[in-house]
C-alpha cells in the first residue's frame, strides 16, 4: 500500500493503494471518467488511450506508479461540449464515428500527433493512429477529421 499522488485533467489527485492497479482502473472506477474505453487490456487496441506528460499511452497496461507525480489527459480534459477541442470538433464534422467505442483512443492519438506536429501529413496521420483499432471501419473518416482540425480540411 502506497500513496501515488498525479495530475488528471489538471485537477490533483492523491490514490491509496497498490501501485500495481492499473491506470485505466483508476480513471475509469475511481474519478468516474469514463470515456477511456476497455477494450483488449493489452496495450493492443488503443481504446484505453490517454496522454502522460504528453506522450500517447494505453492506461489499460500503466501500472499507477508509473503515474506517480506525473499529469494525465483523458478525452474528458480535451475540450468540454460548449469548448470543444478542434480534434472534436472536426470528428463531428466528419460524423467520424459509427458505435464510437474507440473514438476516445482515436483523439487523444490525433491529440498527441498535432502536439508535436500541428499540420501533419496524411501519411503522417495514418502512422500515428496505426495502433487505433476500429471494428467499425471509421479509419477514413477519422482520418479525414484529424487533417481538418489541422486546417487541412479537404
Ligand atoms: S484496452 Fe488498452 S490498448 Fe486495448
Ligand atoms: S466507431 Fe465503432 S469501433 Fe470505431
Amino acid at each position: 500500500m502506497a500513496r501515488f499522488n498525479f495530475v488528471v485533467n489538471g485537477a490533483q489527485h492523491a490514490f491509496d493503494g497498490d501501485g500495481n492497479t492499473s491506470l485505466l482502473e483508476v480513471l475509469r472506477d475511481t474519478l468516474k471518467l469514463k470515456g477511456s474505453r476497455f477494450g483488449c487490456g493489452a496495450n493492443q487496441c488503443g481504446a484505453c488511450f490517454v496522454l502522460i506528460d504528453g506522450a500517447v499511452v494505453a492506461s489499460c497496461d500503466t501500472p499507477l506508479w508509473a503515474v506517480d507525480n506525473k499529469s494525465v489527459t483523458t478525452v474528458e480534459g480535451l475540450g468540454r461540449p460548449d469548448s470543444p477541442h478542434p480534434l472534436q470538433a472536426a470528428f463531428l464534422a466528419e460524423q467520424a464515428a459509427q458505435c464510437g467505442y474507440c473514438s476516445s483512443g482515436m483523439l487523444i492519438a490525433a491529440a498527441g500527433l498535432l502536439a508535436r506536429c500541428p499540420t501533419p501529413t496524411e501519411a503522417e496521420v495514418r502512422a500515428a493512429l496505426e495502433r487505433n483499432l476500429c471494428r467499425c471501419g471509421s479509419h477514413n473518416r477519422v482520418i479525414r477529421a484529424v487533417l481538418r482540425a489541422s486546417g487541412q480540411a479537404r
